[in-house]
């Protein structure tokens, strides 16, 4: 071990490493040049391979990289066992430290972990992204605790996300660790569910509700894990010192091991970064590009990681994890009287949402205080209880105060350069005092704070008269704050009424901002400043009276605005029909089997694109692009970034051989920014028709940019780290030019693509005329990212010949990539093989934006003749590859009073970006689902591109039709208000009837939407429900529950005629195995276990001897994208035909030998020369609509579904909670219930993310704010409804796909829009209270801050928002 004062330089800065040992899955790892800025799962993956774990954001937001760390810790002789984050753990503090991958607690060939094995069978799986992470937090927990509760299983996954199984699945198969055992676990189930609904008849019996049998898992022993290395051990014990030294390119880590070197060093280095949990500085090293030459790790100083009970409270070393003061603090409350731990219970309601476990488990207190974040949750706390800092610095300690004038500015506070925090003293509560700590943020779990508070208040003995107060808020300035004017205005006041009205007003007047405050949401912050206060009034109103106070007592209407969140644990029944007993039980179809790469990807051992094996002479290539949303390029400037270490070259629209156009179906993109023509666009819009005069102008030439991310050039290197450095230090001199940002800024510019679309049917005029009521409004719905798991990822492998490329690339489209590469190259595409095995997770999103990386990777590769690759960053993949389009719809609704309606008028304008891509078949979708599902009379419906500078927005779940049923089941709702009649009535008087048709002429056959609504109205108990909402609501003032049944009718097809084709490939080797191929692509929605399950039925074979490897261009060419829900279809169709010529083939050897085997007819025709390989073409019949005359088939058939959904919120600060959703669908007969159910739930999870969490914020100058699971929250593992129903229609026909299913991927998306409506149910109830009725404008998503200003209130009038126009917002609607 090399001591710190003495070295060959001597400074610590010299040259020379220590060695860091540690252990990675019981292997001894000695590493001797330990790069201090290199992270854990770089190392893991890159340096041993071990690929098992993920890297989905690089910013602790995920969970994907969650590993398990074990360390023996000598003065407690006892072993720690932790889930961290390895993308933000330091390779370099991992010295004494074992980790466990998912790699090491079991494998498909080895022996799998029960935590594996369970996550697999329960379903939990699909594209398996996520799947290596969240079995680590699992496994972490069951090392600390075999027999957890659930409430433990669901803090473990705080941190881990999961972007497609929508958790329940996950969630259940756990259960069956924990001590509630649950219907599923425990002892296992039998042959039902318990919290399945009893059946009601006969007709009944053939359904079920077990998707897995617990019984069948292997049993959990926890006396049989892996025992923490010997080795390691006695290397811990043996260790005399702790200080290291490690040195990489750029920085030095010197770690101490006591606390007069960290003084020493830290005086001679005033500079140096202190690096604790490293959750902060990771961040700020790898987003913010910040460089720290020195780091300082002192994580071992024992005064820095003691605890100390003092007289006045307990005094926590800075470096104290929050993991390790949250038990300290849980402790001391169980034994302390109550009133001294009023500080310490408020810390702990702050530390129950803060981030998530693996954050926690490695942030120090101290990190949390010296980052001094505006919106940090602790400091809070510590201000409102006066806690104590003691600063210390080599020559003496001083102990200050924690208030406002700690922190001297954003991000800074008054300690000196030289200075660090030794500890911090939480105080005792005293027998009058009462603390209270609030967080608000847009999601519960994992997510940073809009507002976030604590107060505190002394009274004088026995009495209500304030003798302190202090109010602390975060989020409201650029430091944490004390609202002193307020408070000292009530020193001295009873509290009551009275003084409720000053602290209101006064703080209304204290806590201002500035209108153009980063962050924006002003009026709400504003709000929850009073609202929050309100809760605390009415917390301590209680308290009091609980202590004998004379005080008023707090109306029962009001209790619950005190309660304190919670989650309650979820409970969920699956029911869906069963096969008949008759059937063989080798015949899989329609049994719910297992997605057949669950295992591997619950051990790690699915191979996703970047865990193929670097090549050897492989590079790695970096994007430059543009940060403004119009300029002109006036220079660019690589001659700094040619001189990185690592560089190779830069790449530029000149090194494209072929063509730089591209694009999904115009060309009008390109692969590089390029010289082009500038024209100018002029249009004129007069009446009812628009007229479009278009003049170009010609400029001279100029390299232009047309949205913020768009790609300019790249750079290549030797390694990812050094070509993203490369990528940064180009400089680009840009002449802005006009932006269009915002629809609105379109719509007033005419700024459209062409064609505007229209569908009519009946006479609009008439149907007006025959109204009894006009309804007219309005509504946005806001973008949404994908968030697949796995960002896009592209590898070219140029051959030695002919020009040919291989490129492994994470791809819905593996044909469209090829053509587009083979475009760009220059060569003819049989020289072009892409190969998908799998993604994870793709949405829609890696259908057509992904060819604008692969064709980048692959002029790279082209160019220097050496494999290439690139895997985007989470922040560039948001940033560059466009989402779900946001939507404006405006209407106008004739009705009659019955509710019938008669007459619909309705535009869309979608924001399409700055290129088509597939915006135009995103927008006829919208028209095509712009009724839903109710029968009208009198339709038009026109839908409008609007042309922006923002990123190309693209393919997603459900392609323009959620956007369009969003709209309609607005005006519904709107109906219903105005009419007073229940919503569901009207919504229940124009459904469809069978044999009706749409407005697109297209008749409905084999209806059965009538009978999903009626099975969802009985299952849901919605009468009951209803008057149990309305009794709730009239007893609670602050909290109102709503509920919404909502319909929805999906038009399976590509509306591209020419889509709707497919191929599959079926080769039978001589020893009777069979390889399958076909065209689509598994990206975890399950289709290849589909396929095999199909292909088993036809060949009559088992599922085992079949194999699906990947999906290739060179086997089944001219594929049409993974998408449209229509693959299963499509592909299963094709390999039904294949299969079908395989088994006529072998038809003659089977009579000839009727009793033998597979094998023996397979080995039979091959030796009489019989062809055992086939393909089979499908294409869907009767399709092609035409919008000009308003005819032809444009759907092939639809999928319906219905569902009901209850919710609450909270008035006072906009929060919610999904307390109930009963789905209905109608997926014919489910090829497959297990993945089935798995779709809906998924897809209603998303749908529930879009319409009301998920918001992308974007500056007016059309840059994108939210680029990384930090600012941007898909929904976690709290926001699934407490109780969960799916219900799979039984006996629902289907002529037109295979085997009488039915497409499944995104119709059951938009029934989550029931929750948006229940919200806005409740929120009328709120309004109610206020004196306000009749319809209003919620825009989707209905976040937190929309649910919050709706609910008008004394509260919010106190908050007006500034005047539109007198300043400049920091976000924009787009
Ligand atoms: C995914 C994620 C979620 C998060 N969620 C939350 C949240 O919900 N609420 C919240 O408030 N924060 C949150 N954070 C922020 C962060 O986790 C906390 O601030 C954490 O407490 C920082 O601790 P650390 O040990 O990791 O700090 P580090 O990154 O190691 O250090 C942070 C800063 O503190 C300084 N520092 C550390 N110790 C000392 C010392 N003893 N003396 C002087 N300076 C010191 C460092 O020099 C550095 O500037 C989140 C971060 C992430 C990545
Ligand atoms: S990759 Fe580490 S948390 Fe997302
Ligand atoms: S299975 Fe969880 S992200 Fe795909």
């Amino acid at each position: 071990m090399r001591g710190m004062n003495v070295t060959e330089t001597g400074s610590e800065t010299g040259s020379g490493s220590d060695e860091l040992i540690f252990f990675v899955n019981g292997k001894k790892i000695v590493e001797r040049n330990a790069d201090p800025e290199m992270t854990l799962l770089t190392y893991l993956r890159r340096k041993l391979g071990l690929t098992g774990t993920k890297l989905g954001c690089a910013e602790g937001g995920c969970g994907a990289c969650t590993v398990m760390l074990s360390r023996y810790q000598t003065h407690t002789q006892q072993l720690l066992h932790f889930a961290v984050n390895a993308c933000l753990a330091p390779v370099c503090s991992l010295h004494l430290v074992a980790v466990t991958t998912v790699e090491g607690i079991g494998s498909v060939a080895r022996k799998l972990h029960p935590v594996q094995e369970r996550i697999a069978r329960a379903h939990g799986s699909q594209c398996g992204f996520c799947t290596p992470g969240i079995v680590m937090s699992m496994y972490a927990l069951l090392r600390n605790n075999a027999t957890p509760k659930m409430a433990d299983v669901e803090e473990a996954f705080h941190g881990n996300l999961c972007r497609c199984t929508g958790y329940r699945p996950i969630l259940e198969g756990f259960k069956t660790f924990t001590v509630e055992g649950g219907c599923c676990g425990g002892e296992g189930r039998k042959n039902g569910c318990c919290m399945a609904s009893e059946k009601s008849s006969e007709e009944d019996a053939d359904e079920a509700s077990p998707l897995f049998n617990a019984a069948d898992f292997a049993p959990f022993d926890p006396t049989q894990e892996v025992i923490f290395p010997p080795e390691l051990m006695s290397l811990t014990k043996a260790q005399k010192s702790a200080s290291l030294r490690f040195r990489g390119d750029r920085a030095v880590w010197l770690q101490p091991d006591s606390l007069d070197e960290f003084l020493r060093l830290k005086w001679e280095h005033p500079d140096a970064r202190v690096v604790v949990g490293n959750t902060e500085v990771g961040i700020e090293v790898k987003f913010k590009n910040m460089v720290y030459p020195v780091i300082l790790a002192p994580a071992f100083i024992p005064e820095l990681n003691t605890v100390t009970h003092t007289e006045g409270g307990i005094v926590f070393g800075a470096a104290c994890t929050l993991s390790h003061m949250g038990a300290v603090l849980k402790q001391a409350v169980a034994t302390l009287p109550p009133h001294q731990t009023e500080v310490f219970l408020a810390v702990l309601e702050q530390l129950r949402w803060f981030a998530g476990l693996q954050i926690r488990n490695v942030a120090a207190v101290g990190g949390n205080i010296m980052t001094a974040s505006p919106i940090s949750d602790l400091n809070p706390v510590f201000m409102a209880a006066g806690c104590k800092l003691t600063l210390i610095d080599k020559d003496g300690s001083r102990v200050v105060q924690m208030d406002d004038a700690f922190f001297t500015g954003y991000r800074r506070t008054i300690l000196r350069p030289q200075e660090v925090l030794l500890s911090i003293e939480i105080p005792y509560s005293k027998k009058t005092q009462f603390v209270s700590a609030f967080k608000q943020s847009p999601r519960r779990e994992d997510d940073i704070s809009t507002v976030t508070t604590a107060m505190s208040v002394t009274f004088t003995p026995q009495t209500d008269i304030v003798e302190d107060l202090r109010l602390s808020y975060g989020g409201m300035a650029p430091t944490t704050v004390l609202a002193k004017k307020t408070a000292s205005r009530l020193l001295g006041r009873r509290w009551g009424e009275e003084l409720l009205q000053v602290a209101c007003s006064s703080l209304a007047e204290e806590m201002t901002l500035d209108p153009s405050v980063p962050g924006g949401m002003v009026t709400y912050r504003r709000t929850l400043t009073l609202s929050l206060f309100y809760k605390f009034y009415l917390t301590v109103l209680q308290k009091l009276r609980e202590q004998g106070v004379n005080v008023e007592e707090v109306g029962s209407d009001c209790l619950s605005a005190t309660e304190i969140y919670h989650q309650e644990t979820p409970s969920s029944v699956q029911v869906y029909q069963v096969v008949p007993k008759e059937r063989s039980q080798e015949d899989m179809v329609g049994r719910p089997m297992m997605h057949l790469s669950a295992l591997k990807q619950a051990t790690g051992e699915a191979v996703y694109c970047d865990d193929i094996p670097l090549y050897e002479n492989e590079l790695y290539l970096a994007l430059v692009t543009s940060t403004k949303a119009h300029a002109n390029i006036l220079s660019i400037d690589t001659s700094a970034a040619e001189c990185l270490p690592g560089v190779v070259c830069c790449v530029f629209a000149d090194d494209i051989p072929g063509s730089n156009a591209t694009g999904p179906i115009e060309y009008d993109e390109t692969v590089f920014a390029h010289h082009q023509v500038c024209f100018l666009f002029l249009s004129d819009q007069s009446g009812d028709s628009v007229r479009f005069m278009t003049m170009l102008m010609m400029f001279p030439s100029c390299l232009q940019v047309t949205c913020v991310g768009h790609i300019i050039g790249a750079v290549v290197a030797d390694t990812q780290l050094h070509a993203q450095r490369a990528a940064k230090a180009v400089r680009i001199q840009y002449e802005e030019l006009q932006p269009i940002i915002t629809i609105q800024e379109a719509i007033a510019a005419q700024s459209f693509y062409q064609p505007i679309r229209t569908i009519e049917m009946g006479d609009l005029e008439a149907g007006f005329k025959q109204a009894d009521h006009i309804l007219e409004g309005e509504m946005h719905i806001g973008g949404q990212e994908h968030f697949y798991l796995e960002t896009n990822i592209t590898l070219a492998v140029p051959q030695e010949e002919d020009g040919e490329m291989e490129l492994f690339v994470s791809t819905q489209s593996a044909t469209k990539t090829q053509s587009l590469v083979a475009k760009a190259l220059g060569v003819p595409a049989n020289r072009v093989v892409v190969r998908v095995k799998r993604m994870g997770g793709g949405f829609g999103g890696k259908e057509s934006r992904t060819t604008i990386l692969s064709t980048v990777v692959a002029v790279a590769a082209n160019k220097l003749k050496r494999p290439v690759r690139c895997m985007l960053d989470r922040d560039e993949d948001m940033l560059i590859t466009g989402g779900r389009h946001p939507f404006y719809g405006k209407y106008k609704v004739g009705f009659l009073n019955s509710g019938k309606v008669v007459a619909l008028d309705v535009s869309y304008y979608s924001n399409t970006g700055n290129s088509m891509d597939l915006s135009l078949s995103v927008l006829e979708r919208a028209l095509f689902h712009m009724e839903n599902s109710y029968s009208i009379a009198n339709v038009r419906g026109r839908g409008f591109l609007c042309r922006t500078n923002l990123t190309s927005n693209t393919a997603f779940r459900g392609f323009g039709g959620p956007q369009g049923m969003l709209v309609a089941e607005n005006w519904i709702a709107d109906v219903a208000q105005i009419l007073g009649r229940p919503a569901e009535e009207v919504r229940r008087l124009n459904l469809y009837v069978e044999g009706e048709s749409t407005p697109y002429n297209q008749i409905l056959h084999q209806f059965t939407l009538d009978r999903c609504w009626d099975e969802c109205l009985s299952r849901s108990r919605y009468q009951e429900r209803r008057a149990a909402i309305d009794l709730y609501n009239r007893k609670n003032r602050w909290t109102k529950r709503g509920l919404a049944i909502v319909p929805t009718k999906f038009g399976i097809s590509f509306t591209a005629v020419f889509l709707n084709q497919a191929g599959a490939l079926v080769h039978i080797y001589t020893d009777g195995s069979v390889l399958l191929t076909h065209g689509g692509t598994e990206m975890g929605q399950g289709l290849h276990t589909k396929m095999i399950q199909v292909a088993s039925r036809v060949l009559g074979i088992p599922c085992s001897k079949i194999h699906i490897s990947e999906t290739s261009t060179n086997t089944v060419p001219n594929t049409s994208a993974t998408a449209a829900s229509a693959s299963s279809d499509l592909n299963g169709a094709a390999v039904q035909k294949a299969c079908e010529i395989l088994v006529k083939r072998l038809e003659p050897y089977k009579t000839k030998n009727p009793k033998g085997s597979w094998e023996d007819w397979v080995i039979a025709a091959y030796f009489d020369r019989v062809n055992l390989s086939a393909n089979g073409f499908y294409k869907t019949p009767d399709l092609g609509y035409d919008f000009d005359t308003n005819s032809g088939r444009a759907f092939n058939y639809f999928s319906y579904g219905v569902a009901c959904s209850e919710v609450e919120i909270d008035c006072l600060t906009g929060a919610h909670k999904n307390l109930s959703t009963t789905i209905v669908m109608d997926v014919g007969h489910s090829l497959n219930p297990a993945i089935d159910i798995g779709q809906v739930e998924g897809a209603f999870m998303q749908g529930l993310g879009l319409f009301t969490l998920e918001e992308l914020h974007y500056s007016p100058q059309g840059v994108l704010l939210t680029r990384g699971p930090g600012s941007y929250k898909i929904p976690a593992f709290g926001d699934i409804p407490t109780q969960l129903t799916v219900s799979l229609l039984r006996d629902a026909p289907n002529d037109k796909a295979i085997f009488a299913s039915k497409a499944v991927g995104e119709p059951p998306l938009f029934l989550a829009a029931s929750v948006f409506f229940a919200i806005k149910d409740a929120i009328s109830a709120a309004r109610a209270e206020s004196g306000i009725s009749g319809p209003f404008r919620l825009d989707s998503p209905a976040s937190a801050e929309r649910i919050r200003n709706a609910c008008s209130d004394q509260f919010t009038k106190l908050c007006p928002p500034a005047e539109p126009g007198t300043f400049t917002p920091w976000s924009v609607q787009v």
